[in-house]
Order: structure tokens, then sequence, then C-alpha cells
């Protein structure tokens, strides 16, 4: 469903990600993990449309992503959830989910099921009406999840679902994503420095440290802890491959 291979990503003489290459199977999801500032997030970016890279290729459900090509992958088959749900302030829960499927131009009777349906599968039917500024930060996050939902993805990435959840809402979110996943057979791609999460949800692992994949395989070889810097990911230690300063 998706490949990438060697794609690099540079910020004028910054080379923030280096030949990093990958394969995710349909309906399977890769986590990536990493430090602060490794370049989590630039990739995702990357994948998903929102940053160009300069080297390599990137795939999506049989699309090669070469530049003009941006567009179409975007809007046809990748949704992308934002870190903090990235809501418009100014807009209600209704439209907000709504605000891609109206770029559509679909007639507003179609659209009403499509974002009921969404608010259903995030738990929180009844909210059309709020505005962002009345929810939590986890009811935020879902209705950024309900937005991606709506627009029947194949793909889903998420940027730090967890970031600002305590464990249980975490857990929660981790069980909804799964159950998104099984349920609309979506590939997924999540960016996260929970290892609980991780943990929980992953078919694949992806570490990433000095702009390059250190790790990447199973969710289960990933916690053996044989790879050095997952080790030291994992356990926090000072002494390593990671140099914590
Ligand atoms: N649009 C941009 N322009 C220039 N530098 C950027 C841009 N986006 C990210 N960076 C840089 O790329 C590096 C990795 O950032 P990011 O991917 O956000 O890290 P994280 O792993 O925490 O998500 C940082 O040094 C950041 O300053
Ligand atoms: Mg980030």
């Amino acid at each position: 469903m998706i490949k990438a291979e060697k794609i690099n990503v540079r910020f004028g003489n910054n080379h923030i990600i280096r030949d990093i290459s990958l394969e995710i199977k349909p309906v399977k999801n890769l986590v990536i993990l990493g430090k602060n500032g490794s370049g989590k997030s630039v990739l995702l970016k990357c994948l998903s449309g929102l940053y160009e890279f300069y080297d390599g290729m990137i795939e999506i459900d049989g699309i090669r992503a070469d530049n003009n090509l941006y567009y179409r992958i975007k809007n046809t088959v990748v949704s992308y959830v934002f870190q903090k749900g990235g809501l418009f302030d100014s807009f209600n829960v209704f439209d907000n989910i709504a605000f891609g499927l109206r770029r559509k131009n679909l007639p507003e009777s179609e659209i009403e099921k499509m974002v009921t349906d969404a608010l259903s599968s995030v738990g929180l039917s009844g909210n059309e009406n709020k505005f962002p500024s009345e929810l939590s930060g986890g009811m935020q996050k879902r209705v950024g999840l309900a937005r991606a939902i709506c627009m029947n993805p194949k793909v889903i990435m998420y940027d730090d679902p967890a970031a600002g959840l305590d464990p249980v809402l975490t857990d929660q979110i981790a069980d909804l994503m799964m159950n998104i996943q099984k349920n609309l057979n979506i590939t997924s791609v999540i960016v996260t420095h929970d290892l609980k999460l991780a943990h929980k949800i992953a078919d694949d692992i992806m570490l990433i440290y000095g702009g390059k994949a250190v790790f990447y395989g199973s969710n289960d070889d990933f916690f053996a802890m044989q790879n050095e810097y997952a080790k030291q990911f994992i356990t926090g230690d000072i002494e390593g491959p990671i140099d914590i300063y």
C-alpha cells in the first residue's frame, strides 16, 4: 500500500531525513518512534505529500508521488491527523468534519450522513454544535480523527496521537485507532514517542535517529531489545549509541 525508497529531505543545508526506505502492506500499520526533533513529523508530512522530498521515491496505493501527483494522492487516498487535532476554532464540530467533504461539492444531505457516521465511529455523537474550545484535548483529537475518516481514505497518517493525553486517554485513542484500522480496512502510519502506544498497536516499528532509520522491524523484535538503539530508547539509559544531549 505504501512504499518509500531512499527518501531524503533537506531544508537548506539541514539534511533532516537520510535515505529512509519503508514498505507497509494493506491494513497494516507502521509506528515511527524517535526523540524530539529527530524528523518524525517531517517524514510523515513527506509521506503524505505535505512536504516535498528532494531525492527518493514514494508510492502509495500504486500511485508514484512524483511532484505533480502529490495532489492526487493527498486528495484521494491519504488523510492526515494533525498533532493537536488541527481544528478550526471558529467552526463547530459539524463544520470542522464537513470541511473536506464540502470541498468535494457533495449534496448537503449526504454530507450530513457522513459527518454523523464519522462522529459516531469516534464515540462523539450529539456533539455537532459544540466549538473546539468547549471540548477536552482528547475530544478534539477524536474530532480530528472523525474529519480524517469521513474522507474515506485508504491510508491515515497520525502525527503524535498521544501527545498531551494521560495514559487512560492514550489507551482509549489506541483502541479507537485499532478499531478504525480493522473496521474500515485502513493502512496507517503513526508518529509517536509513546512506547506503550507503540507496543499496543504497532505491526512494525521504525526508530529514527540523526535522520536515519536505526531500527526497522517487527513490534516483537523492537521490544526484544537486541538492537542497541531500540534498547537504549526503551530503557532510557544514558549509555548507548544515542547521544541524549
Ligand atoms: N518547514 C521546516 N523548515 C525548516 N526546518 C524544519 C521544518 N520542519 C521541520 N524542520 C526541522 O526538522 C527537524 C525535525 O523536526 P520534526 O520532524 O518536527 O521533529 P520531530 O521528530 O520532533 O517530529 C527539526 O530540526 C526542525 O527544526
Ligand atoms: Mg513532531
